[in-house]
């Protein structure tokens, strides 16, 4: 790979930016001053700019806590996306979210850039577990546990498969509860269709694990990278 190209995939800069820093003669490849942006670099050299070792990684990944009110989405001409609550030096050519959390939806969202990981992630065939946390206006009980389990066929047409439903808590006098969710599918607005067709409304939805990624206490509009374990058990 071209030096110039190593650089700005690793965000050191722009194209601009990082041939002005080869023109400064401050990049160097094992120790030797770069003196063109053609100059070619293997994984295995270790390249400097200035005092500071880059060392090359393709792929990255980050947890992010999404607040309400941005898009799921790496870009839109009109509204705040995930993709903003990154720090310049983590925006990633191709970096996207995994999957689609709606506009009011908080929680759990994975970033990558690895196309062909968040690709497979999303297979219908893949079965990763999503669990949510939401509070509903109508009394969950029993019988919509019952429903949510056998799979239900939503007023589209549209099958889903079994979901796993616990009712945290019930208020029959304000009509309302805390329930926790596991799905397997990421169907357009699936848990508030789900409440939806037992005629509730979902009022707060959460996510708070995919897979084996947990949130844990990330703050809302925070974001980490994975560990080397997580990529793991995502792949
Ligand atoms: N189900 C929904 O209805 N919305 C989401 O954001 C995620 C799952």
């Amino acid at each position: 790979m071209r030096i110039d190209k190593y650089l700005a995939n690793m965000n050191v800069g722009s194209r601009k930016d990082v041939h002005k820093l080869i023109k400064q003669g401050i990049v160097t490849i094992n120790g030797e001053i770069v003196k063109t942006p053609k100059q070619k670099v293997a994984d295995t050299d270790e390249v400097m700019v200035g005092e500071d070792v880059v060392t090359y990684q393709k792929y990255h990944y980050f947890l992010l806590n999404k607040p309400k009110g941005v898009l799921s989405a790496t870009e839109d001409r009109s509204q705040r996306t995930v993709i903003s609550l990154l720090r310049p030096e983590d925006r990633y050519q191709n970096l996207a979210p995994v999957g689609r959390l709606d506009k009011d939806t908080t929680g759990l969202l994975l970033l990558t850039n690895n196309g062909q990981l968040n690709h497979e992630l999303l297979a219908p065939n893949k079965h990763v577990d999503k669990v949510y946390q939401a509070k509903i206006a109508g009394v969950a009980d029993e019988e919509t546990i019952r429903i949510f389990a056998q799979g239900m066929t939503l007023g589209d047409g549209t099958q889903l498969k079994p979901a796993k439903l616990k009712v945290l808590s019930q208020d029959k006098v304000n009509d309302s509860s805390e329930i926790e969710i596991k799905i397997q599918e990421g169907k357009y607005h699936q848990i508030k269709r789900m409440f939806g067709a037992c005629g509730m409304k979902v009022v707060e939805l959460h996510r708070i694990s995919m897979g084996n990624l947990i949130l844990g206490n990330l703050p809302l509009g925070e974001y980490r990278e994975l560990s080397g374990e997580e990529i793991k058990t995502i792949k």
